[in-house]
């Protein structure tokens, strides 16, 4: 099917208090495996494409391939920009047929984000595409952060009204004690600050990055608590990395890299079947692409699927 647009897929989200895997991919083996694993699940998905991805693949041929995917796959796939750096970058993908824009201006000052933000959104709006942007700092691991660093970049719930407000941005990334990248799952999130943020924007679905460092408890609580879409990159990695390290112990004289390569696809699709039974969200699609719920924003006839 066509690929959707992540407003709908996340306002169903907000309202059913489950999480839409958004999940990073670089190459074709990692976009297959995550759309075979929403199938598997029927669950809707998002492809994202990182800044690391458009300097490793290029933003069309990214783009392209999740494109394709999207139109033989059976489930709702939205085709998203994750940390975009700038309004061009984000004029670029609206262009490339993205069906969801992110600008991150979260190391700017409030009011240079806001203005940024506006101004893609409004750009956006015309066309009807969505847009994230993200408030408070998800740190790096490569920036060796402190706990207080973690606690001091933490979005404050008054601000993200008023970013809310003032900007219209349909969804938005919050920090509230995840970092990005780490490698083991060791964070907990500060559950009441996620409840006051969703308290302040009850009707903005609130975006987790830097999943792949939380615990399961955490995330599953977050989700409860207004967290609608959850970003994974390194833990999709890592499991690539491993099947491929498997598949070249086992057949060390291979000439043939499609067996080394398969198994790392095998892994990632396991392990994004396991995020997506833990985000809530397995379960939700029906066999003709539409939400199961009556009351969804779009049902299988509307997403053109065949019923
Ligand atoms: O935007 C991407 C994510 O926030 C991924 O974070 O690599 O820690 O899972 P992660
Ligand atoms: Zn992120």
């Amino acid at each position: 099917m066509p690929l959707v647009s992540s407003k709908p897929v996340l306002q169903e989200a907000l309202r059913r208090h489950f999480a839409v895997g958004a999940f990073n991919a670089n190459n074709m083996e990692q976009v297959q495996a995550i759309i075979e694993a929403a199938e598997e699940e029927r669950a809707p998905v998002i492809l994202q494409v990182s800044q690391g991805a458009i300097r490793y693949a290029g933003l069309e041929f990214a783009a392209g391939l999740v494109r394709i995917a999207a139109s033989i796959a059976t489930v709702p796939v939205v085709l998203h920009l994750d940390h975009g750096t700038d309004f061009d970058q984000n004029v670029r993908c609206l262009r490339a047929g993205f069906t969801s824009l992110m600008y991150d201006g979260s190391k700017k000052p409030f009011d240079e984000n806001v203005a940024t933000t506006r101004k893609i959104v409004e750009i956006a709006h015309a066309v009807d595409l969505p847009v994230e942007a993200e408030l408070g700092k998800v740190l790096q691991t490569s920036d060796h952060v402190t706990p207080e660093q973690v606690t001091a970049a933490m979005t404050d719930p008054d601000e993200a009204r008023r970013f809310v407000e003032l900007t219209q941005v349909d969804s938005l990334a919050i920090a509230c004690g995840s970092v990005h990248a780490m490698t083991s799952r060791e964070a907990e999130l500060d559950i009441p600050r996620v409840k006051a943020i969703h308290a302040q924007i009850p009707n903005t679905p609130l975006v987790l990055h830097g999943s792949s460092g939380v615990k399961h408890e955490s995330i599953v609580e977050a989700i409860a608590n207004g967290i609608c879409k959850v970003n994974v990159a390194t833990a999709l990695n890592q499991a690539f990395l491993e099947g491929i390290r498997k598949g070249l112990a086992e057949f060390p004289d291979s000439t043939d890299p499609r067996k080394s390569i398969g198994l790392g696809r095998d892994a990632v699709k396991e392990a994004v079947r396991e995020k997506i039974r833990l985000f809530g969200s397995a379960g939700v699609i029906d066999a003709a692409g539409g939400f199961t719920s009556p009351k969804a924003q779009f049902r299988s006839a509307e997403l053109g699927a065949v019923e």
